[in-house]
């Protein structure tokens, strides 16, 4: 039932950390390759790239054109691809759009987001052949107002540990914990057989991603889960105003550059 490549990351859960980074583009996608096992075209761009308020605004021709350009920098990382909301309201709908965002683009699986509510959707497209990533706790596209960690209450951690049993039951190949409290995240993990992907759901989960704009500190966000491993913002900023120094003072383009 999964691909080869999903066998491989599946056999990783309680030897090896999963890593996984999200790209909506060639260039980045290129080097995250070499050192990811899951290359993710999130719905995130929708905030990351375009600054709308939700990722309900993001459009399957949106996620399809990112997509395509990511294939192009992936040579082995599993490439998963966000399925925008709406697009799979249900089995007919999500069905023809999951393969037709895998036919445009190339992408190895599709990820949706909920539980229990998409169950009936998900069995469809593993049935179909369809590879699928689940997604629980903080769910982007269904949020409203702030964003909040998930499992305050027994009642709310109940709910999506029984979601993520669910999912693991249906034949997803891996799960997304999104902003689930800590030991929420751990009893899901050793509860599931298929590898858990945390983004602030802490050390238990089988595997961590983040969006790479972030992490790259490329923006002003600042989440409590995200950690900046770089500083591109400011080294963006100094090659710019090198660039415009250089053309007032007529540095550039010199003799070298020129025909
Ligand atoms: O859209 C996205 O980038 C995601 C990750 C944050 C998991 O869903």
């Amino acid at each position: 039932m999964f691909s080869k490549k999903i066998k491989k990351i599946i056999k990783k859960k309680n030897k090896k950390k999963i890593i996984c980074l999200t790209a909506y583009s060639k260039n980045i996608a290129e080097i995250l390759d070499r050192h990811c096992d899951i290359v993710l075209v999130g719905d995130s761009l929708g905030s990351v790239l375009y600054n709308y308020d939700t990722t309900r605004n993001v459009s399957l021709k949106t996620m399809i054109e990112h997509s395509k350009s990511v294939k192009k920098g992936i040579k082995k990382s599993l490439m998963v691809v966000d399925m925008p909301y709406r697009t799979y309201k249900n089995t007919k709908e999500a069905l023809k759009n999951a393969k037709y965002i895998i036919s445009q683009t190339g992408c190895d699986a599709v990820k949706l987001e909920g539980g229990k509510k998409i169950i009936k959707i998900i069995k469809h497209l593993v049935k179909n052949k369809v590879q699928v990533m689940g997604h629980v706790g903080l769910l982007p596209q269904f949020e409203k107002g702030k964003f909040r960690f998930k499992g305050k209450t027994e009642i709310e951690k109940n709910k999506i540990f029984n979601d993520a049993k669910l999912l693991a039951s249906s034949g997803v190949f891996s799960i997304v914990l999104e902003c689930t409290e800590k030991s929420l995240s751990k009893k899901i993990t050793s509860s599931v057989k298929v590898p858990t992907i945390g983004i602030g759901a802490s050390i238990d989960c089988d595997g961590q991603v983040l969006v790479t704009d972030d992490l790259l500190g490329l923006n002003s966000t600042n989440y409590r889960f995200v950690k900046k491993y770089a500083s591109l913002a400011k080294i963006i900023d100094r090659a710019a105003i090198n660039f415009k120094q250089d053309v007032i003072k007529k540095l550039f383009p010199k003799k070298k550059n020129s025909y």
